[in-house]
């Protein structure tokens, strides 16, 4: 997959400034956010969740102390700066696995995941590469699991919902429900 034209700056050497923001600012506020989006997708005790894009692993901190020690938590990433933050965050959580690469070149098992994550993530993906992305993250779906995306619909950092809808129907995925606060997107959607 060739990287988007920020991959570099932004995820494989971001700016100290934005490392420090995670450090120090965003843990402050993310718990919150994430536990909404969590309520959304009505995340369980003992599920098996994929936090695709998993960034420094604030959300998926949120994810592990909610499924707790009978649940599975997947970490994925492309890069290794962020993969590292989020290892370094989850160290004291013993079910929560990292991988780092592309999905759908990683040995992450099919039909094997309640929910999957994927917030602030498509964005950033090329737009010919999305499709396949999505249709790799609806076969890690169990039947009945459920997808969870939260994306920005601003066109210089997102694009628009519809899009966004059409990947997960092209996936064979069926939208519950959705919402649109702002230029923020998120939809849940099932895999029948
Ligand atoms: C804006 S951050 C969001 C991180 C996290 N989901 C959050 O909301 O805190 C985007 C993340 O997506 C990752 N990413 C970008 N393209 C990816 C891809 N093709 N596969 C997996 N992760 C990717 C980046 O490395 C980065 O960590």
């Amino acid at each position: 997959m060739r990287p988007h034209r920020y991959a570099d700056y932004m995820f494989e050497n971001p700016p100290l400034l934005q490392i420090a923001a995670d450090r120090m600012a965003a843990p402050l506020f993310a718990p919150g956010r994430f536990a909404r989006l969590m309520d959304i997708a009505e995340l369980a005790e003992g599920e098996r969740v994929l936090d695709f894009g998993c960034g420094g692993g604030l959300g998926a901190r949120v994810i592990a102390k909610a499924i707790g020690p009978n649940g599975r938590l997947t970490c994925v990433d492309v890069s290794s700066l962020w993969m590292g933050l989020c290892r370094k965050r989850l160290r004291r959580f013993a079910n929560v696995e990292f991988y780092l690469g592309d999905l759908r070149k990683l040995p992450v098992p099919d039909a094997d995941y309640d929910l999957v994550l994927v917030h602030r993530v498509l964005g950033f993906i090329q737009a010919g590469n999305r499709q396949s992305v999505v249709d790799c993250l609806a076969q890690k779906l169990s039947s009945g699991g459920r997808l969870l995306i939260c994306e920005n619909t601003e066109p210089r950092i997102g694009f628009e919902a519809h899009r966004i809808r059409k990947l997960a129907e092209n996936a064979g995925l069926v939208e519950t429900r959705a919402a649109l606060e702002g230029a923020k997107f998120t939809a849940l959607f099932v895999k029948s």
